[in-house]
């Protein structure tokens, strides 16, 4: 063989014996969490989004919380992460918001969920502003003066139609269009019913690419989910197009007052951000609350004994009311104790978002170890969740164990996040639930046709639906 390629072979096999060693051994000033980084580029990734069908929390973290201890490290999707299944420390993560830690998705998720050119917008006093203007929508204020009653006016007839159909129901999806049509009017005055249901298609590709590799190959799920954002941002952009361009109108929705706030001094929004803003929301309000409700479903047909209770809750605001027709009030749905229960033991058991991401900023010291900046941290909250010195016998779903203010469980229930980012949708989606709840115990029984399953890879999907017939009750 020729020198010169023996050489080069040489050459070649040192550099990638060392990109390899340090793959495997990252730079810090310090000592690393312990852990494996895995395969070169792929890290654990596979073994990571691999499924599993229990209620518990991953296998992949519990068997390496046993080898490694609480914080470990390992390498997901080409980046390294430390993941963190440490209480005391998730705490401190949320009060260092900001400070040592910022949000952060990787990647592929701020590209599919929002746009490169916004991401300052994510943080400091903008993300602030930003809060507050979501909050003019899904805030108490709000939702006790205009969105109880349509809520409750688009659930029971929703309900209503699903039972006089005798249709087979595929819950998840069914419910994710009963919100969507309701929130993408209140966004955006955008009548999806009317419109052969275009955001919903962008929306289905969406979920699988947020936590992806970057790969922009057709077919890939970056891809798909790169394609689902372009549709819906075109559709959203042309209707802020039409909105600026023709007479001024007053249609009170969530556009109408973001537009009012960008024609202020020093505005930070532009058509961008708001856009981007109003996919992002849309998305949240389809996603999360479909999941909650599908869960919610099957825990209940597996206890019916829960199903007695609530039913008796609901009865009983029914038989109170003075005017039998009337709607659901703001104190009727602040008296009903059991229901949210119910939904907090669902949530507890169903981690409908089973791990929030953060990045440090600068590195990090903890318990003897080392983070180093600009690091992904993981948090898991199904960890603590199902973490049997925090809630006894944690794998059953029982609502009772809400009871009473001495089970309050403080900074151990985090399904919706907690510190500066603790979630803005948190109320709205109660609402919904509740709502639901009540027009589902109330008037109809249901019955599973097929499915039912739960999947985690690690978010929760539904591999074969969950097919449920609604029969009005018989009184
Ligand atoms: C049961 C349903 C829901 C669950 C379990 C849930 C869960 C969460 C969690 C865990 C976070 C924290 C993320 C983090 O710290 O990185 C969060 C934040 C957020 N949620 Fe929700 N969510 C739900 C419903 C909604 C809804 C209906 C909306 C619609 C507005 C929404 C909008 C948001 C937004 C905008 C944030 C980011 C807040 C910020 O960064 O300041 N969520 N949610
Ligand atoms: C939301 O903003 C509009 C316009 O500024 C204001 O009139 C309205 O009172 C606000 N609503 C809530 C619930 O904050
Ligand atoms: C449900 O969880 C929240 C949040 O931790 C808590 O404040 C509330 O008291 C819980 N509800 C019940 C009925 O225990």
């Amino acid at each position: 063989m020729e020198p010169i390629l023996l050489f080069a072979i040489a050459i070649i096999t040192i550099y990638i014996t060392h990109w390899v060693y340090s793959w495997r051994n990252p730079k810090c000033n310090g000592k690393l969490p312990p852990g494996s980084m895995g395969i070169p580029l792929l890290g654990e990734t596979l073994q990571f989004f691999s499924p599993f069908t229990s209620n518990d929390f991953s296998p992949f973290i519990k068997h390496r919380m046993e080898r490694y201890g609480s914080i470990f490290r390992t390498s997901l999707v080409g980046r390294p992460v430390v993941v963190s299944t440490d209480q005391e420390f998730n705490n401190f993560i949320f009060q260092q918001e900001g400070k040592l830690f910022e949000f952060w998705y990787m990647d592929t998720f701020t590209e599919v969920m929002w746009n490169k050119k916004s991401v300052p917008s994510l943080q400091g006093y903008i993300h602030k502003y930003i809060r507050s203007l979501i909050l003019n929508l899904t805030g108490p204020q709000n939702l006790k003066e205009k969105l109880l009653s349509e809520m409750d006016q688009a659930t029971m007839k929703q309900l209503q139609s699903w039972s006089t159909q005798h249709a087979n129901v595929d819950l998840k999806e069914a419910v994710a269009t009963m919100v969507l049509n309701l929130v993408s009017k209140k966004l955006i005055s955008y009548d999806e019913e009317k419109c052969s249901k275009k955001l919903r298609e962008s929306f289905a590709d969406i979920m699988g690419s947020l936590i992806s590799f970057p790969l922009k190959i057709p077919g890939t799920p970056y891809y798909n989910g790169l394609q689902g954002r372009k549709k819906a941002i075109t559709l959203i952009r042309n209707i802020l197009y039409q909105r600026r361009t023709s007479p001024p109108k007053h249609h009170g929705d969530f556009l109408d007052l973001m537009l009012e706030e960008m024609k202020k001094d020093n505005t930070i929004l532009t058509e961008d951000l708001i856009v981007s803003l109003i996919f992002a929301l849309i998305f949240a309000f389809y996603e999360t609350i479909s999941v909650s409700i599908t869960l919610t479903m099957k825990f209940l047909t597996d206890h019916p004994s829960v199903v007695e209770e609530l039913t008796k809750e609901h009865e009983m605001i029914l038989q109170k009311r003075e005017n039998k027709n009337s709607r659901i009030t703001w104190e009727e749905y602040k008296s009903m104790t059991f229901t949210t229960m119910v939904i907090n033991e669902s949530l507890r058991l169903g981690n409908p978002i089973p791990l929030i991401l953060r990045k440090t900023m600068a590195d990090v010291h903890i318990n003897g170890y080392t983070i180093p900046a600009g690091w992904a941290v993981m948090i898991c909250p199904p960890v603590t969740h199902l973490d049997p010195t925090k809630f006894a016998d944690p794998l059953t779903f029982n609502p009772w164990r809400w009871k009473g203010t001495e089970s309050n469980p403080g900074k151990n229930f985090m399904v919706f996040g907690g510190g500066a980012r603790f979630c803005v949708g948190a109320e709205f989606a109660k609402l919904q639930i509740t709502i639901f709840l009540h027009h589902l115990v109330t008037k109809y029984r249901w019955k599973v046709i097929k499915g039912g399953d739960i999947l985690r890879e690690p978010n929760v999907k539904f591999p074969n639906g969950f097919q449920v017939q609604f029969l009005e009750k018989h009184k």
